[in-house]
């Protein structure tokens, strides 16, 4: 029996970890902790809310006064933790939001940990979340492995690679049993309609346009959700203490192709005549710093614990293309801003 603390849970990877975590470790508590940002929506857990062994808490990781008494309450055995601002445009716009989560909150929870376990580390775990995007960009050759010397570029992934860096010095300087992973893009359902695919699905079914950054031939590796989240169970299980760990999809596209493929897919599921919504791909000015190309070399993963990656992209896309279709009151809730109604009127921050 252990008490996991989850943080994010109630966002795009978080909620399928959730998922994952509850239904296979019954004898486990699984804790919840979300701040509820435009990126939480606890409608993404409806389907564990009543099970008996998870518990959501709204709460803020930059406040470190209510994670030492969240620490102090429910004894917790380890930690996930996810809770981030994920948008890289979000960064270039406003900065400081990710440095108050991203460093700011992770060496809050570092330190709620260190103190609550007070050197007791048996059987106790901190594992950070992290992205491939720490590294920098790559040329047209060459892979990310885990000895890949940092470079992050964006206010996004420096603020990642910061609170990376924060981790790894709460191992060194006082012994906090630690593991991390980057990875690479994920997609799949429940991922906020501002990330490439679900925004491309959302304006295909609007009739919008379709808007590709630059010339579109800037690639990154995709990374089916769920299996993402089979390889942070088994790290998190059985990973070593001190490691780190990149997990890739190994489905390296361009932006071009992979929109004008999603276009294909849109159509045949529509009933729509092929073309049709290629015909809204619209170049639009470039992301300031735009990273050319991530590709992760996973075999790290492989070696040590056995993981690979299941699902590739012409069919991950197809599944996630029919979860949004068949989920239109979920999409339609976020991009009027509805559930955040839903939401307010549902949870109050946790009063300790
Ligand atoms: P997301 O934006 O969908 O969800 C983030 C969650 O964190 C939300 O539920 C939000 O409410 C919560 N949160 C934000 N600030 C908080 C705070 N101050 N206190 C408590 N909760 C807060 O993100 P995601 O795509 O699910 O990513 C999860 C993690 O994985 C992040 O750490 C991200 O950096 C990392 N990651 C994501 C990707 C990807 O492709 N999505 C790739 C690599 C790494
Ligand atoms: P995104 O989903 O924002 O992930 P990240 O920037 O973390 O890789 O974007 C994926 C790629 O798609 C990235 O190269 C930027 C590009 N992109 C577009 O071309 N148009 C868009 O509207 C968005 C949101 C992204």
């Amino acid at each position: 029996m252990a008490n996991l603390l989850i943080t994010g849970g109630a966002g795009f990877i978080g909620s399928h970890l959730i998922y994952r975590l509850v239904k296979n470790y019954p004898q486990d508590h699984i804790y919840n902790l979300d701040a509820l940002t435009y990126a939480g929506n606890p409608e993404n857990l409806q389907a564990v809310e009543d099970a008996a062994n998870y518990t959501f808490i709204k709460g803020d990781i930059t406040d470190f006064a209510f994670l030492e008494q969240l620490f102090a309450r429910y004894h917790f055995d380890g930690v996930i933790h996810l809770a981030a601002e994920s948008h890289v445009d979000r960064s270039i716009a406003n900065p400081m939001a990710f440095i108050l989560t991203n460093v700011v909150g992770t060496v809050n929870l570092l330190n709620a940990a260190k103190n609550a376990w007070q050197g007791n580390y048996a059987g106790k775990r901190f594992y950070h979340v992290s992205t491939d995007e720490v590294y920098g960009s790559l040329g047209a050759e060459g892979y990310f492995t885990e000895e890949t010397a940092y470079d992050p570029r964006s206010p996004y992934s420096a603020s990642k690679a910061s609170s990376d860096h924060f981790v790894r010095a709460w191992q060194h300087t006082y012994g906090l049993p630690v593991v991390i992973s980057n990875c690479s893009n994920n997609y799949g359902p429940y991922q906020f309609p501002e990330k490439l695919l679900p925004l491309i699905i959302n304006n295909i079914k609007e009739g919008k346009p379709l808007p590709v950054y630059g010339d579109g031939t800037n690639v990154r590796d995709w990374l089916w959700v769920e299996d993402h989240v089979a390889a942070i169970d088994l790290i998190y299980h059985q990973g070593t203490i001190g490691e780190t760990y990149n997990i890739g999809g190994n489905n390296e596209w361009s932006n071009i192709d992979l929109v004008r493929t999603l276009c294909d897919v849109m159509d045949q599921l529509l009933d729509q005549p092929t073309g049709t919504s290629q015909g809204l791909i619209t170049f639009v000015k470039d992301r300031p710093g735009h990273d050319q190309r991530y590709a992760i070399d996973a075999t790290k993963l492989k070696d040590a614990l056995g993981w690979e990656p299941l699902v590739g992209v012409p069919e991950g896309l197809r599944l996630t293309a029919q979860w949004y279709l068949a989920n239109p009151e979920w999409l339609s809730r976020i991009t009027s801003g509805a559930y955040r109604e839903y939401y307010q009127q549902q949870y109050q921050d946790e009063s300790l």
